[in-house]
């Protein structure tokens, strides 16, 4: 399954799971750039060719991807993983346009932009696209109502494209990852800390006991390197015949079979 020689693009790289995915695919011997609006010293260090850019802009995701064409010259695999969520608590009609925009660009336009620009490099080499969604694009909760259907777009394109590109020689999947421990969960500012302070309690103590109370029956978060992993193995070699799968990663949370 290795990445070695191969050139990957993923977005969101400065924390959580872009960072684990830049990190793995860095360690498996692949060229990597990274994009995130900062540049943290943790993407830095591995090496990867660091792209700043804020992806909610309209012309952003094709900059990022010149940008990576440029240094990398072309690319084998396109990583689609930055997303923005947070807990809307107070119901449907609090939602503005402008955070339903927001979400929209960030989750799901930066892909579709970024797959426009990368694809004539895509198909040359007969590559491979994994966009990292959510289980809230299958399973939603009012809480997240913009952000899990614009998961929910993010992975039925996904599929669309893998019935397009497919014949052409390029793959597309998504992996949906349930919560995650990363600062998005972690931080003083993230999803997490929205969802403690409801619950009166720290962002420790919250994340302690919400495994099992959410259903995880492994009970844990997941990890980001899991996370990676998974992604890893479907931008792989070792997943070549496999297109258009959504794969779900959330330690048992989800029910149906
Ligand atoms: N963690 C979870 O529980 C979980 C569960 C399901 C799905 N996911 C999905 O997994 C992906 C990664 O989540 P995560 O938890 O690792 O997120 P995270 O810790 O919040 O990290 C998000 C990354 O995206 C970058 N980013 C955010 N907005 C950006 C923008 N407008 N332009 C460019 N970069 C931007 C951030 O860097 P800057 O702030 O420096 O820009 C950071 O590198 C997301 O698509 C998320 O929806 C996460």
């Amino acid at each position: 399954m290795s990445l070695s020689g191969r050139t990957l693009l993923v977005t969101g790289a400065s924390q959580g799971i872009g960072l684990a995915i830049a990190t793995s695919a860095a360690a498996q011997g692949a060229r990597v750039a990274g994009v995130a609006r900062t540049i943290s010293p943790a993407l830095e260090a591995i090496g990867a060719h660091p792209i700043a850019a804020d992806l909610s802009t309209p012309e952003a995701p094709a900059e990022a991807v010149a940008q990576a064409l440029d240094h990398l010259g072309g690319l084998d695999i396109l990583i689609n993983n930055v997303g923005a969520f947070d807990a809307r608590l107070d119901g449907f009609g609090a939602i503005t346009d402008a955070q339903w925009q927001h979400t929209f660009e960030v989750n799901f336009f930066s892909a579709v932009r970024a797959i426009r620009a990368a694809l004539p490099s895509l198909l040359e080499r007969r590559g491979a696209i994994v966009n990292v969604s959510s289980i809230r694009g299958r399973f939603p909760q009012p809480a997240t109502a913009d952000y899990g259907a614009s998961k929910a777009a993010l992975t039925n394109l996904s599929k669309a494209l893998a019935e397009e590109l497919g014949p052409r020689g390029v793959r597309v999947n998504t992996v949906s990852p349930g919560p995650t421990r990363t600062p998005a969960w972690e931080s003083e500012h993230g999803i997490g800390a929205t969802l403690a302070a409801a619950n009166g309690s720290t962002v420790a103590d919250f994340l302690s006991a919400f495994p099992a109370k959410a259903g995880f029956n492994t009970g844990r978060l997941t990890e980001p390197d899991e996370v990676a992993a998974l992604v890893l193995f479907l931008a792989s070699g070792q997943a070549r015949n496999i297109n258009g799968a959504d794969h779900i990663i959330d330690g048992g949370q989800s029910k149906t079979a």
